[in-house]
């Protein structure tokens, strides 16, 4: 089962180290967030696939790697800087400020209704370029990866003699002044895009726009997004981006959440290179777009069949990873029961949450937020038991629960029932698999048994691109737990018989079972698994 809270993903990767917060010991930065030594391997996976499925087994697409900074007069064209803007409104109780859209008529902090106006608020971040700081001495930090493609677009037509229809495909980071960050890697202020540009002739976009639907919804599934918990929002004409002429939003939907966006799509019509370019009046451009007396470049292609120069029209497929890598980590999530435990043991932390509950219900310290935030989901919790007690957890990761004495007494209860009868496991894709393989000696007092299993994970290592550790720091069974929980395919043991016969036990991740293979037949194995 997928998780069902977004606190089980936060706890997770909290305690494993797939994510930390941003500059955390100095208090942190809002809406910055650290990739740790798990999470950079399962970015990177997802990247990796991005790339592969999109650039190398396509025929029809390059890749590019644009500067973050760019000439200012890039975002005056692109219409960044006059329209890449959200509605703000002030709190004057609580001085907090809101995008008006998520403020109906009230402060979502301290319930007060004296509130500004909205107005304008650019998301774009600016910085200093040079030393002298003047106003103009400015530039700012992309908000898409997109602008760079499309001011290279006559570069790369030049330099691949690419024919139409192609597309050029981006990876990198992008920067949003977001009012509110919030919901952990949901919506924060830097963050890696993937974006395509696909440039077709005119008349045949809405062709197009269909396939690469269809193309990124087959892309998520091979990543193991189940297809029902992606839905097509064809959005509506006034709510579309300046460039756009129709998008189909992708939405996921998120634990606790609901269905949001994970992806857009987009039919930017002949929109930004018509924007970028000089000589527009020669264009005949389907677009509106403002005069451009600044650009160089005819950003046009020649059509050889008809002799004559066009605009093409482009499709963008855009989403952003950590959107991605939360989908991955919910969709992969399960809290399997591994050994029912006793109607005895289950009384005892039954009780213990209540009488947690109940404090919390009539603690005077917590704001009133955090209390109901966690009655509710201790509400449901207790309603929901044995299975839901792996959520316990996170409701104790939930804010203001440290203050509430009990607490501990429900961790210790708590632990070990987790420990005995449940597990967590990562369900990935293999091919998004932080590590692919762990390899453990029965005995880590025993030195042929530590040799031989060091000298398996460098040769498993050397042998191809596949993450492989070593571990001896517990015993087996906690071993095999720590790597479920982190998505580890695959776990191998050294145990004396393979000093014998050159065999060790490779154990499944999801069905637990168990089988000897010859040391020499592992590379060829797990490659196959895990490709
Ligand atoms: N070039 C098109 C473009 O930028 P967008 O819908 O604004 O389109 C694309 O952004 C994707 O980037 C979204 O579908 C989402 O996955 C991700 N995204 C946007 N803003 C984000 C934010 N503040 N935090 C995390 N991801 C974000």
């Amino acid at each position: 089962m997928p998780a069902t809270t977004m606190e089980q993903i936060v706890s997770l990767c909290k305690r494993r180290g797939f994510v930390f917060p941003g500059s955390e010991i100095y208090g942190g930065l809002q809406g910055t967030y650290d990739y740790g030594p798990l999470g950079v391997e399962l970015k990177n996976n997802i990247l990796d696939s991005w790339w592969r499925t999109n650039v190398y087994e396509r025929d029809d697409m390059e890749g590019i790697d644009t500067a973050i900074l760019m000439n200012r007069l890039v975002w005056k064209y692109s219409g960044h800087e006059e329209t890449f803007v959200d509605p703000l409104v002030d709190c004057r109780n609580c001085k907090s400020r809101w995008r008006a859209d998520h403020v109906h008529g009230r402060c979502p902090n301290c319930d007060s209704t004296d509130l500004t106006e909205p107005r304008p608020f650019n998301m774009m971040f600016k910085t200093q370029i040079g030393p002298i700081a003047d106003s103009d001495s400015f530039a700012y930090l992309r908000p898409e990866t997109a602008q760079g493609i499309f001011v290279n677009f006559a570069n790369v037509l030049a330099t691949t003699s690419r024919k139409l229809p192609f597309g050029i495909a981006q990876i990198g980071k992008g920067f949003r002044n977001e009012i509110n960050p919030r919901n952990f890697l949901f919506r924060v202020r830097e963050f890696d895009m993937l974006e395509i540009e696909y440039f077709v002739y005119p008349g045949t976009e809405d062709e197009w726009h269909q396939r690469w639907l269809e193309d990124r919804l087959r892309w998520w599934q091979s990543i193991g997004i189940a297809r029902d918990r992606l839905k097509i929002y064809d959005v509506p004409r006034e709510d579309l981006a300046h460039y756009s002429k129709r998008t189909f939003d992708l939405l996921y939907d998120y634990p606790t959440l609901g269905f949001e966006e994970i992806e857009g799509i987009a039919s930017r019509s002949d929109f930004d290179l018509g924007s970028h370019s000089r000589d527009q009046g020669a264009l005949g451009l389907a677009a509106k777009v403002n005069p451009n007396p600044h650009s160089t470049a005819r950003l046009s292609y020649f059509d050889q069949a008809t002799n004559r120069h066009i605009v093409p029209f482009v499709i963008e497929p855009s989403m952003g990873l950590g959107r991605c890598f939360l989908a991955v980590l919910a969709e992969s999530y399960d809290d399997q029961i591994v050994k029912a435990p006793s109607a005895e043991k289950i009384a005892t932390v039954v009780d213990v949450l209540a009488a947690f509950l109940k404090s919390v219900g009539k603690s005077e310290k917590l704001p009133d937020q955090a209390r109901a935030d966690l009655l509710e989901r201790g509400a449901a919790i207790s309603g929901a038991l044995p299975e839901a007690l792996p959520q316990i957890e996170a409701l104790l990761g939930l804010p203001g629960a440290d203050q509430i004495e009990l607490g501990k007494k429900l961790r210790g209860q708590l632990q070990p029932l987790l420990d005995e009868h449940f597990r967590t496991v990562l369900h990935l894709q293999p091919h998004l698999a932080p590590i692919k393989a762990a390899v453990f000696p029965l005995k880590r007092n025993h030195e042929g048994l530590v040799s031989l299993a060091k000298q398996i994970r460098t040769s498993l290592q050397s042998a191809g691109r596949m993450r492989t550790i070593y571990d001896d720091t517990g015993a087996i069974g906690k071993l095999y737990r720590r790597q479920d929980e982190i998505g580890t395919p695959f776990c191998l043991t050294v145990d004396f018989q393979s000093l014998e016969d050159q065999t060790v036990t490779v154990r499944d991740r999801d069905t637990m079972a168990q089988e000897r293979m010859p040391i020499a037949a592992l590379p060829a194995y797990l490659a196959e698994r895990i490709a």
